[in-house]
């Protein structure tokens, strides 16, 4: 969703905000602003489309902006559509009081009216608004900006964050947080606050996170953090994990490419440390808290959303086949809203690349509130999510900048498999079983770097089928969520149509779709079920439909059937996923490119889906 950036210290804001917001564009690219203080007065730029217009804008006004205070935002439409007027920054009634916000404000209609009532001119239909507004009203009883922000957010319902900079009090920055992520990057004699650290990583690696209900007064030379109740709090100082150059596109033409093969290596860091060889013991510190718990487990309840719950469904797979455990995978967005049945032997597990999406954060809460021991599978360190779950395994895939997600399906997919080993090794698999279990996963990222080898063949595919408008995707057992996440990929970034079913599932519906229009990609690797699979292919052949086959290195019978074979090394059938989801990736990523598509920004996406 929307991004967040603010500066206050000695040097020039100006650079510093809008490198920020170019960090934190993957996060939503509608529209973007600044607003900075400068000699007691407020100055706004916003700009509909790309932080790269605003830039120019900024850049182009040729005044040489100078501020030593300022904020900044990108934003991802939710009220009023994106346009100059509507982008971040808003301002009150007298143009002192500048405000940038991510999340909704749901009262915001009762909110308005009574705003109006009093006198307020209201200029634009954003929910943001409002919210500057009322920040002004409750200014002229408490006359000091802190107490007025907090007394305002009293009053308010839904999600935020926001930073808040006044002209009467041109040294400090005022941020506030419930649902949305806001961390504070302490520096030498400036501070800075963002929604991501990758907006702060340049300028310094020790960070305060603000937790749901906080609220934070930032000047250059220090930090005072509340509740919204007026209590003060003392904040722990972590440090960021990443470095810069994870952030940046290092040669690749974009951040998604550059993602998709660091998989070898995102693998091998989720892998690390965890995979105890030969003997396949799993070691997993940070689930020791609920071990017991997940030992004596009855069933597991796997949550997420997009490409986190396909690998969920991944996830099942392998839990139920090796570890013998009932799975069910849940939306998040549903689980919410369905009373699920929770029993006190449930054990919950939340995926999530980034940690912050609202509809997880909502169905852990949930999950929590009915009593199951919630585990996280989360990749951004210090993120929401992480940080209230029981217990939790990092997947350790560095910074996901591409809003399609890659890098980190494929190592959730490889830690969802690390508990799996260490539950079935618990639940009585034989030794000999894990040890090869263990070898096999341990040889993931070799096999993940040989896929790699066939990106030049699936760029000259995607060059052949750029023009079609539809596509299916075919796959079963653990290459159902393969087929599922080949589709979703294609249709985020070349938006063309694409579904994902059950192979045996196409007699059912989606067989009348295929002609020779079609091209149906399948992904057959030799397992139990390669036969059946050969069957379906016969039924889409049949009726002409072109057919894409991912299939294993020393299967020369799929030759006879399809019209094209991309070449994967053989794994076991419940680590497939991860080496056959590769080539659906580079598939996708080079029919965007082909299209024209905006790869790393994809229309109407957002990275991180901090709202409901
Ligand atoms: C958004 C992203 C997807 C992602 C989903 C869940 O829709 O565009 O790539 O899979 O959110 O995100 P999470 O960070 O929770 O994995």
């Amino acid at each position: 969703m929307c991004g967040i950036v603010g500066y206050i210290g000695p040097k020039n804001s100006v650079p510093i905000l809008l490198e920020g917001l170019q960090r934190l564009e993957y996060r939503g690219y509608d529209s973007a602003g600044i607003a900075l203080i400068a000699d007691h007065k407020l100055v706004v730029h916003k700009k509909a489309g790309k932080v790269a217009e605003l830039v120019r804008m900024v850049n182009g006004n040729g005044h040489g902006l100078t501020a030593h205070l300022g904020i900044g935002h990108t934003r991802w439409a939710t009220h009023g559509e994106p346009n100059d007027l509507n982008a971040h920054p808003h301002w009150d009634c007298h143009k002192e009081i500048a405000i940038i916000h991510n999340g909704i404000i749901e009262n915001y209609v009762t909110l308005r009216t009574k705003l109006v009532l009093d006198g307020h001119i209201i200029r634009t239909k954003t929910d943001t608004e409002i919210l500057v507004h009322l920040i002004e009203e409750m200014y002229k009883r408490a006359n000091d900006l802190f107490t007025a922000v907090r007394l305002a957010l009293l009053e308010v319902e839904g999600a935020y964050g926001i930073l808040v900079v006044s002209t009467k009090e041109p040294d400090r920055i005022i941020a506030a947080r419930k649902g949305s992520p806001l961390l504070i990057g302490i520096g030498e004699r400036e501070n800075l606050v963002a929604s991501d650290a990758a907006a702060v990583v340049d300028h310094t690696r020790q960070v305060v996170y603000l937790e749901d209900g906080e609220v934070a007064c930032i000047t250059a030379n220090s930090y005072v953090t509340k509740t919204i109740h007026d209590k003060e709090i003392i904040k722990e100082v972590e440090e960021i994990t990443f470095d810069l150059q994870q952030i940046e596109k290092g040669g690749f033409e974009h951040f998604m490419l550059k993602e998709i093969h660091e998989q070898p290596e995102s693998i091998r860091n989720s892998l690390r440390g965890r995979l105890l060889m030969p003997e396949g013991v799993v070691k997993l510190g940070g689930l020791e808290p609920v071990l017991d718990k997940l030992y004596s487990a009855e069933r597991i309840i796997i949550m997420a959303c997009g490409t986190s719950w396909h690998a969920g469904l991944a996830g099942k797979f392998m839990l139920e086949q090796l570890a013998r455990i009932p799975v069910e995978v849940d939306y998040a967005s549903e689980f919410r809203y369905r009373n699920p049945v929770i029993k006190p032997n449930d054990v919950a597990i939340v995926i999530s690349q980034s940690g912050e999406t609202a509809d997880t954060q909502a169905a852990l809460r949930e999950a929590k509130s009915k009593g199951a021991v919630v585990i996280g599978v989360v990749n951004v360190v210090g993120s929401t999510i992480a940080r209230g779950t029981d217990a939790g395994v990092y997947i350790h895939a560095g910074p996901e900048i591409g809003v399609a997600s890659t890098k980190a399906f494929t190592s959730q997919i490889a830690v969802l498999s690390l508990i799996t080993l260490l539950l079935a090794r618990h639940r009585g698999l034989a030794e000999e079983q894990c040890r090869l279990l263990a070898a096999d996963l341990m040889s993931l990222p070799d096999k993940v770097e040989k896929v790699l080898g066939e990106s030049d063949h699936i760029k000259y595919l995607a060059g052949e089928f750029k023009h079609v408008q539809n596509f299916l995707y075919l796959g079963r057992g653990s290459n159902f969520p393969t087929a599922l996440e080949g589709a979703l990929k294609l249709k985020e970034i070349s938006y063309i149509h694409a579904e994902g079913y059950p192979a045996a599932e196409m007699k059912h519906g989606p067989i009348a779709l295929i002609d020779e229009n079609m091209p149906v990609v399948f992904i057959v690797p030799k397992d139990a079920i390669y036969e059946k699979v050969l069957s379906n292919m016969q039924e889409v052949r049949a009726r002409r439909g072109k057919i894409i086959a991912v299939a294993n290195e020393d299967d020369h019978e799929i030759d006879q059937l399809a019209d094209h074979v991309i070449r994967v090394p053989r794994t076991y059938s419940y680590f497939g996923p991860i080496v056959n989801s590769i080539p659906l990736q580079l598939l996708a990523y080079y029919m965007a490119v082909a299209r024209g598509c905006n790869v790393d920004q994809p229309r109407n996406l957002a990275k991180s889906v901090t709202v409901e």
